[in-house]
């Protein structure tokens, strides 16, 4: 059977808590210089600035300017609707209860989000993945939420193993990647192959189990880890 489509990519702006939980975070970790890309509209970097973390998020929607942003959410949120509607066999009701809960906490999250960015511009930058402009190590943790495995429907294998080096090239600590299936709760084909390449390189990774879950299957995040033996050039 063919698998749902779900269109355009979505534009989400999860709260705090949800990054919390996809994550694994811990107090201990939100310190330091922190990356969340895709920032998207999410409140994470605001919060964890909040929290005394130097904080930046990277996403090509800041291209869209601050004071327009909210309206453009508002469109996002009901395409995020009519995705989850269209394919609830996709879903499950453990982390929220249902659509409307989900979609409020996102709701919630625009104003936090696009507050950080009016007092603090410099740290919401319009870039994309694979190119990120960071020197190498700049970051002590990064975080990336519903973008990379995530569209595995229009980025191939060589566009994950770009951007999968580009944010271990930034990051001196762990880069923490949820889900690690795509929209539809599916392995990616080239998944092993993505990674057998990485672990060639000398990346350290593991998996943890994490408390989140919105799409049946995903409930691990994968983490990874340069190593001083790492080659990550080539
Ligand atoms: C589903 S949202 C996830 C946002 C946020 N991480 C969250 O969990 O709410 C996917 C985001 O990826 C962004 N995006 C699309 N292509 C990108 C790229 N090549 N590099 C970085 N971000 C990209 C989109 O603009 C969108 O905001």
């Amino acid at each position: 059977m063919p698998q749902p489509q779900i269109g355009d990519m979505l534009l989400t702006s999860r709260p705090m808590s949800d990054y919390r939980a996809m994550f694994a975070l811990t107090d201990d970790d939100i310190r330091g210089r922190i990356l969340d890309c895709p920032g998207g509209g999410a409140a994470f970097t605001a919060e964890a600035y909040a929290l005394g973390a130097d904080s930046t998020a990277v996403d090509p929607v800041y291209n869209i300017a601050v004071d327009a942003f909210a309206q453009h959410m508002t469109a996002a949120m009901t395409h995020s609707r009519e995705w989850i509607e269209s394919a609830p066999d996709l879903f499950t009701w453990t982390t929220y209860p249902d659509v409307d809960a989900l979609l409020n906490a996102r709701i919630a999250a625009i104003d936090i989000s696009a507050s950080d960015r009016a007092a603090r511009p410099d740290h919401y930058l319009a870039a994309s993945l694979p190119d990120l402009p960071f020197a190498n190590d700049y970051f002590d943790l990064t975080l990336s939420s519903h973008l990379v495995f995530c569209y595995a429907d229009r980025f191939d294998a060589d566009w994950h193993r770009a951007a999968l080096a580009e944010l271990l090239r930034v990051t001196n600590g762990d880069v923490r990647i949820y889900p690690i299936c795509d929209y539809t709760g599916m392995t990616p084909d080239w998944y092993d192959e993505v990674l057998a390449d990485l672990v060639a390189k000398g990346v350290e990774h593991r998996y943890v189990e994490v408390s989140y879950q919105i799409i049946q299957n995903a409930q691990a995040m994968l983490v990874l880890r340069k190593t001083p033996h790492s080659r990550l050039t080539n």
